[in-house]
């Protein structure tokens, strides 16, 4: 059977970059807190009215694109990971497909809403569709908008630090090639915890998480309201994480999905060329180094630089990476990600 390669990738940053210092400025927080708790250092944020998830996702593409050494009319399917899209529908999908200008083509465009682990849950569907001969040129992105999303009052400081915009993309094409390509994926999820790290409203949840009073919903059956003044009041309307229940099970399920990755394929962590997880937090990375015995080589971090970037993390380090030079052909790389829902996953290539 033939295997999935990636056969182009580029990524996207807006040009503004946010240091902590500037946040110090908007909300009761400061660069160490910042520094200490995470390692981020600044993050980019996208031009407002300008850039949007959808545009910067094309601009990666487009860098991805190239890259394949194809044209954007050989792209034969979408994939786009988001928890930040344009709209509440249509989903960003058919939004990129637009922005390219390849609508006329009509290729299928799937929206992935796995949040952090959006990209990995990207490539393993991808990889399903390239090893079965269904499509040759499958255009994956990750891009997130966050700024537009996040509480920067003091109420918001223990999210909004922690994330930035950005975009990445890859061109995934099947390969007969024997030392390359995605060698095996694994993905999870545990939905007990999906409040825990949420952005719940609007929402149609009508109050269901047992807490009619907190959304501000009346006992009317035809209560159909999507927005109430009490989300407005209350900061309803911006993500909700708690904090430290989130770093509890990443610290726990990144290195045993990443094992699992490893067992099936044969491997040891000692094998990796390079682990490039998710970018939700530097001492997370760090502590599943440590857990792995991972040396500083074998892991590529540049969340200092750019924040949480969620769906777009992953191709983004990727695409870095490769252009440091820093992931070479024949090199075995695990992409790792734990995240909203929970989900979390890992997939194992050979580049
Ligand atoms: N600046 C200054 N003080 C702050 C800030 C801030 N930005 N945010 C919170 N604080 C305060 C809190 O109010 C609290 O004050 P108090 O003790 O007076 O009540 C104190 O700092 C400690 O707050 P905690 O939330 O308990 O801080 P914690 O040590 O847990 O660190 C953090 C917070 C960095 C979010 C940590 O819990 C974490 O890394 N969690 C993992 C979650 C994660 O990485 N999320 C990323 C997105 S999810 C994903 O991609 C997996």
């Amino acid at each position: 059977m033939k295997k999935t390669k990636i056969a182009g990738i580029g990524h996207y940053l807006p040009e503004r970059v946010v240091s902590n210092k500037e946040l110090e400025s908007l909300m009761d927080t400061t660069d160490e807190w910042i520094t200490e708790r995470t390692g981020i250092r600044e993050r980019r944020f996208g031009e407002r009215h300008k850039e949007t998830t959808t545009t910067m996702g094309a601009r990666a593409a487009e860098k991805a694109i190239a890259d394949a050494g194809i044209q954007k009319e050989e792209v034969d399917f979408i994939i786009f990971a988001t928890l930040s899209p344009d709209y509440f529908f249509p989903g960003c999908g058919v939004l990129v497909q637009r922005e390219l200008g390849i609508s006329d083509t009509e290729v299928g465009a799937l929206d992935i809403r796995n949040q952090c682990s959006g990209f990995v849950y990207g490539l393993s569907v991808a990889d399903q569709y390239i090893k079965t001969g269904v499509y040759k040129n499958i255009l994956l992105i990750g891009a997130e908008m966050h700024s537009m999303g996040l509480d920067f009052t003091t109420r918001g400081r223990n999210v909004s630090v922690i994330f930035g915009d950005g975009a990445g993309a890859v061109i995934l094409q099947p390969t007969e090639a024997e030392d390359q390509g995605v060698l095996t994926s694994h993905l999870h999820s545990d939905g007990r915890h999906a409040e825990e790290l949420a952005f719940l409203s609007p929402g149609c949840h009508g109050g269901y998480h047992g807490a009619k009073e907190l959304y501000g919903f009346s006992d009317s059956t035809f209560d159909t309201v999507f927005v109430t003044q009490k989300m407005l009041d209350d900061a309803l309307i911006y993500p909700h994480m708690n904090g430290k229940y989130v770093f509890k099970f990443a610290v726990q399920k990144f290195p045993a999905v990443i094992m699992e990755a490893l067992g099936t394929a044969g491997f040891q962590p000692s094998d990796l060329d390079m682990l490039i997880p998710h970018q939700a937090n530097l001492r997370i990375s760090q502590f599943v180094q440590k857990v792995l015995k991972l040396t500083d080589d074998q892991v590529f971090n540049n969340i200092q630089r750019y924040g949480n970037t969620t769906a777009a993390s992953i191709p983004i380090a990727l695409s870095e990476a490769r252009d440091e030079g820093r992931v070479k052909r024949g090199d075995l790389v695990c992409l790792a990600a734990f995240g909203s829902g929970f989900t979390w996953g890992a997939s194992l290539l050979r580049w």
